[in-house]
Order: C-alpha cells, then structure tokens, then sequence
C-alpha cells in the first residue's frame, strides 16, 4: 500500500510544498506552514484514457427566464447583494469579531423565515445563546430552524433531507469539521473542504448558503484566500468598534455590481438600517472650524457626504507624526507632497493628524482634494465654509483631476442643504465641462495652488 504522504500547506494563502519551512515563500507569511495529509488530488493522465461525454455547447442568448431573488427584508443587505438572493448562491459574510455578523445574519434569517424555511447553524454559540440574542432582536417567535453543529456530516445529511430548508447560515465555516481530515478545524485544508461540500450541497439543492468567516489582523478572511474564489458572493462587514456604523461591503458578487454598501447602525436591538448615511455621518458636525470639510464621495452607485477633519500641529519630533483613521496613509503622504512641492506649503515639521468622521473608510481617489482643503484650512487656521462640499482628485504634479459622477454627488449635496461646492475644472473626457451644480454655486478649481488662494486669512 502507498505510504500516505503529506504536505505542508500555508494557512495564509493556501500554497503546498514539499518541505516544512519558517517563512511562506509564496505570501511571506512567518510561521504560517503546517503539515497536513494529502487529499486525493485530480488522477493524472486522463486524456488517452477512457473519453468522456460530449458536452452541449449553446448560445450566449437564450430564453431563461431572470433569477428570482428573495429578499431579506434588510432594504441595505438586499441592495449589497445586487437587489435579493438568488437561489442556489453562496454568501461569504466576513468581519472581524464582534462586529456584528451573527447578528446580521440572525435578522436575515428572521426577515428570510417569513417567506420560506431556513436554517440557522451555529457552531460558535450553543442554542441558548442564539435564543437570547433572537429574544434581544425581537426574534423569538420567527420560525427559523436553529441548532448548534459543527460535524460536518451531520450538517450535509440534515440539510440534504426531504424537507431540508432553502435557505442556510453556516456561523462559522472556521468552525466546521469533516471527520475524514485530520487537520483541526480552521484550518486550511478544513475550511477549503468543508466550504466545498457546502457549496455542492447548495448548488445541487438550490438553496442560499451564507458562510460567516473569520478576519485575521491583517483583514483577510482567515485560512485560505481560495473559499473567495469559491463562493458567489464576498460580503465585508466592517466598521470602528468604537462607533455604531457597520458598513456592509460587497468586495465581489456574481450576481450584481461590487462597489455597493450598505450601512446599518448597532443599536441595543440589533442592527437598524441607515437609509440616508449623509445626515448620519454630518450629524456631529461642526461648522465653521478649522481643518474640518465635506467631502462629497460615492460608495457604489450612491453618493455619500462624510466630514474629513485635519490637524495639522507644530511637532517636537525628529519625524513629526503622521496619523490617519479611515483613509490610506500613502495617499496622505502624496497630498503633502504635492502641497510641499508644487504649492511651497511645507508641513514636514508638523504632526499631521487626519480622520474620516464617523468610521466610514474612504478608499476613492476623489477624496484628495478635501484632504488637501482640510490640512491647508487647518495649517491656516482658516474655516473651510460650512455650507461647501469637496471633491476632486491631485495629480502629482498639482493638477485638480475630474472624478466620475461629479452631477450625482452634487445632487446629494444639494439634498442635504449645502450652498457651494469645490469641484475640479477640467473637462472630463467626452464629457462637457466641471460638472453643472443646479441650485449649487460651483467653484472649479484646475491646481491646487487655487484652493491654497481660497484660504488666505483676511
Ligand atoms: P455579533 O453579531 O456577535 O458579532 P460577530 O458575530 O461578528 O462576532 O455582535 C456582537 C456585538 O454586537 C456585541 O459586542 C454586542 C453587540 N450587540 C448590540 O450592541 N446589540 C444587539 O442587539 C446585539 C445582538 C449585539
Ligand atoms: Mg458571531
């Protein structure tokens, strides 16, 4: 009999070798390499061997009718899937912990539970514990099926029933284990098999499958990088402990746009939908203080208005601070850059403290120009008007550049009460000039020297 051979799997990425080694020389991960037992891979050779069947080609057009989708209930999970659940699709719900993924899912399973059967499989949390945060969400009497498992034969012989549910919650995948592997649960090798044979399952009995998986520190959903590649649909549910705001962020989805969030607020019964996120996030807002400005932003397809403060202080320090919350930090570095280089704005001897308010975490370029608007504002000590927005992206060389969907963030802008708005001036390609701003009065600006020139103190 052939000795059974094992290798050695990287819990970071997922990448096999021959020999144990210190350091993942496919991810860089110290530490991260464990042996585990060969599973029987694809038989080699096959072609030569027995054919196979010929397969149907069709065309691309064809007379299915449109997906049906369920819906949650949960206005802003459902438009972060692409408008509803298709059946048959499987969710990947990741966050870190106690950010609130059980909680969500729980309210899903109770708006889904109206509609059809579902399942709730908790192999974190024993029974009792899901009952009293049911009861918390006002929950109780919503006929979900729950139970506390986490074998995973058990699971697919209960779900693969007669009667078994079309919809599921496996909370969470890292906590599943198939009894033919020997790796512990979490594992690479657990996770990727057991994540498959869920995946069959739903597939092949045509019920919605969400997965929560864990976050590591460095924000990846722990264990392999490949259950992204197997699931449908990649759900991030992220935001500040310290604040209520969760955002719930498609990173990737078959069946609708990526970009989209959705953002709900923890609240002590459970998470409540936030319908207009812009009055939200400019709640605690200030007026007319230095370093303080509105960016006007676009998450997905709907515009966004957050306040990005700056502090920009004299610093003791060889290498003066520099300390960002909910924006990139190279991105930062880049503004003042430029502020230094083409403006003859120099900060290099000043702590530089930048915060996107209220948690959210901004990723688009566009923000750049009220990053910019907001450190020269506080350098100078000059208020940014509290009825202006801010928009535009920086070149390297100082260039204010058009950003897409200037008219929609205008539009939101203009909702929301604001007089005027900072835009870039440059013609967008096939596009007509700086975006026109309706009731808006529009301040285009072609460099940033320009917006330097705005806050002269009088
Ligand atoms: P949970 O859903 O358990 O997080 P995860 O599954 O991502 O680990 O959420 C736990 C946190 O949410 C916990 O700190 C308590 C808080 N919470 C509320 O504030 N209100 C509520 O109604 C519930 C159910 C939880
Ligand atoms: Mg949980």
């Amino acid at each position: 009999m052939a000795k059974p051979v094992s290798r050695f799997v990287c819990q970071e990425c997922g990448a096999v070798t021959s020999k144990w080694a210190g350091k993942c020389e496919a991810c860089g991960a110290w530490n991260a390499i464990l042996e585990e037992a060969a599973r029987d891979e694809v038989p080699k050779g096959l072609s030569g061997s027995k054919p196979g069947r010929r397969i149907d080609f069709v065309g691309l057009e064809g007379s299915s009718a449109p997906l049906p989708r369920l819906t949650t209930g949960i206005a802003e999970l459902d438009r972060v899937c692409g408008g509803g659940l298709v059946a048959g699709s499987c969710l990947l719900v990741g966050g870190d912990p106690g950010i609130g993924k059980s909680t969500l899912l729980l309210q899903a399973a109770g708006g889904l539970s109206a509609q059809t059967a579902i399942a709730y499989i908790s192999g974190e949390e024993a029974v009792d514990q899901v009952r009293m945060r049911a009861a918390r969400l006002g929950l109780a009497k919503a006929p979900v099926r729950l139970a506390s498992a986490t074998n995973l034969r058990d699971i697919l012989s209960s779900l693969d029933a007669v009667d078994g549910p079309q919809a599921v919650v496996i909370d969470s995948i890292q906590t599943v284990y198939a009894d033919t592997i020997e790796a512990a649960p979490g594992t690479v090798s657990q996770v990727r098999a057991c994540a498959a044979e869920l995946i069959r399952l739903a597939k092949r009995r045509g019920f919605i499958l969400f997965l929560v998986g864990h976050v590591t520190k460095e924000g990846m959903i722990a264990g392999p990088r490949v259950l992204e590649h197997m699931v449908d649909t990649v759900l991030y549910f992220e935001g500040d402990r310290g604040h209520q705001f969760r955002i719930l962020r498609a990173v990737k989805n078959r069946f609708g746009a990526t970009d989209e969030i959705g953002v709900f607020e923890m609240t002590d019964r459970g998470l409540s939908e936030v319908a207009n996120p812009s009055a939200l996030f400019l709640a605690e807002r200030r007026g007319n203080v230095s370093g303080s400005c509105v960016y006007a932003g676009m998450e997905g397809t709907r515009p966004m208005l957050v306040e990005i403060q700056a502090l920009v202080a004299p610093s003791t320090l060889s290498s003066p601070r520099r300390a960002v919350v909910g924006w990139d930090s190279n991105r930062l570095s880049m503004v003042l850059a430029v502020l230094d280089a083409r403006c003859g704005l120099a900060l290099s001897g000043n702590d530089v403290y930048l915060n996107v308010a209220g948690g959210l975490r901004i990723t688009e370029p566009a923000a750049d120009l009220a990053v910019a608007a907001a450190l020269v504002s506080s350098a100078s000590d000059s208020p940014v008007p509290a009825d202006m927005v801010v928009f535009g992206e920086i070149g390297l060389s100082g260039e204010v550049r058009a950003v897409a969907q200037g008219e929609a963030r205008l539009k939101e802008a203009a909702k929301l009460g604001f007089a005027q708005a900072l835009v870039p001036s440059s013609p967008r390609k096939g596009r007509g000039a700086a975006p026109a701003g309706g009731s808006l009065s529009i301040r285009a600006v072609g460099h940033l020297q320009d917006v330097l020139g705005l806050f002269q103190r009088a």
